[in-house]
């Protein structure tokens, strides 16, 4: 071999030959912005830009599948019941979306976003923590700031702010929280026991809605569109505090969780398609999977979440755990955005939900 020849065996094992490329196959490119771009020309380009902006691409795929199913896309099944065979029923019975989220959501900006989808009845039913129904209420009475994540916990303690990431909150705004809850726990109370009214995480919600009477709450707007917000662990934030205070003062308050699981398992059992879109995991992802096991299945999923599946964790579960337990169905549309949604979230409903608002 001269010495200027190239090994025979390197140049095979790196000039190896492709198979021919299959006519689907969609090349990789990003947006062009040498031409004029629309904000939904340049939401659409991310479905070719690759990794994670590929998944907000499927994301909004999904979710636009979910806005526009409608039961007289599909031919009348032979065990249809009599309430779904005529055809402007059938036209107007959309897929179930069922939208969970976080607490830290509510203290962001998104909470804007969803009020907007609840405000608009984009959703057919909310699961959420604690902290994501009070942040809601909290905020009518006191803002949320921008802050830092650096800032010393012993320093904003001793000013009496809170901090949830890189936001703060007065605590000032949980002694208002408190002024304004407390007379609604007694008149809830007086309820129970003069009618016997069974208070529900979800009916307490409605009830406090109700209350606020705000058009700046997304839960005020779900008690307007009779939007059942679901909270199975509802006393884990400050409402548990006021609960536990209030059962010091008068003592009696019920809040039953039984009414609850089964209002939000036969919503998703009833549902003619049912779409999931989770923000976050924990508890919000969790129950509405759960409930999609009821009706064998999911039909449409979107996960956006930073959680990693290494630890085992339902957090971090990717769609096809929840297929393996019945919970999305086998086949159905599935997409996992590994990302915060604070910075996902506000694309993909910009091009679903809200395309009509950001045409220009
Ligand atoms: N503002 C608050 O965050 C707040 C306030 C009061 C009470 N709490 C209580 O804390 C407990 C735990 O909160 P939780 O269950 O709502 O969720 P969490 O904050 O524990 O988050 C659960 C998982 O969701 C994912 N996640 C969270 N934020 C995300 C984001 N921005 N983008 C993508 N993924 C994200 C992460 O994988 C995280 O591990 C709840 O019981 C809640 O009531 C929270």
């Amino acid at each position: 071999m001269s010495s200027s020849s190239i090994p025979a065996g390197a140049a095979a094992a790196v000039l190896q030959p492709s198979e021919p490329v299959p006519d689907h196959a969609v090349s990789v490119q990003g947006p062009n912005f040498e031409n004029d771009l629309s904000l939904q020309d340049f939401l659409r380009s991310y479905e070719r830009i690759g990794f994670q902006a590929n998944s907000l691409g499927k994301a909004i795929d999904i979710v636009n599948k979910m806005r526009t199913w409608r039961l007289s896309d599909e031919p009348v099944s032979a065990d249809e019941s009599d309430d779904y065979t005529d055809p402007e029923v059938r036209a107007r019975t959309k897929c179930n979306i069922f939208l969970g989220y976080t607490s830290n959501l509510i203290s962001s900006g998104l909470r804007e976003i969803i009020l907007y989808l609840v405000k608009h009845k984009h959703v057919a039913a909310i699961v959420t923590t604690a902290g994501g129904i009070e942040e809601d209420f909290i905020k009518c009475l006191g803002k949320t700031y921008l802050a830092d994540f650096n800032l010393d916990g012993a320093e904003l303690r001793k000013k009496g702010m809170n901090r949830i990431g890189n936001l703060v909150v007065p605590n000032d705004n949980y002694c208002k929280f408190e002024d304004w809850l407390l007379p609604i726990l007694d008149q809830m109370l007086k309820e129970q026991q003069s009618t016997g009214t069974v208070w529900t995480p979800s009916s307490f919600i409605r009830r406090l809605g109700k209350e606020i009477n705000h058009e700046e709450s997304v839960y005020y707007w779900a008690y307007k569109n009779d939007i059942p917000v679901f909270c199975p662990a509802l006393t884990d934030g400050s409402l548990g505090d006021m609960i536990y205070f209030h059962s010091f003062r008068t003592p009696g308050l019920i809040i039953d969780i039984v009414g609850d699981i089964r209002a939000l398992n036969e919503h998703a059992r009833k549902s003619k398609k049912a779409g999931m879109i989770i923000l976050g995991g924990g508890v919000c992802k969790h129950q509405i999977a759960n409930a999609m096991l009821i009706r064998n299945g999911a039909d449409y999923s979107v996960y956006i979440n930073t959680g990693q599946e290494f630890d085992g964790s339902d957090s971090g579960a990717r769609p096809d755990e929840a297929v393996s337990w019945g919970k999305i169905r086998a086949g159905a549309e599935s997409v996992k955005v590994f990302a915060d949604a604070t910075l996902v979230f506000p694309m993909l409903v910009a091009a679903t939900f809200a395309q009509d608002k950001t045409q220009h």
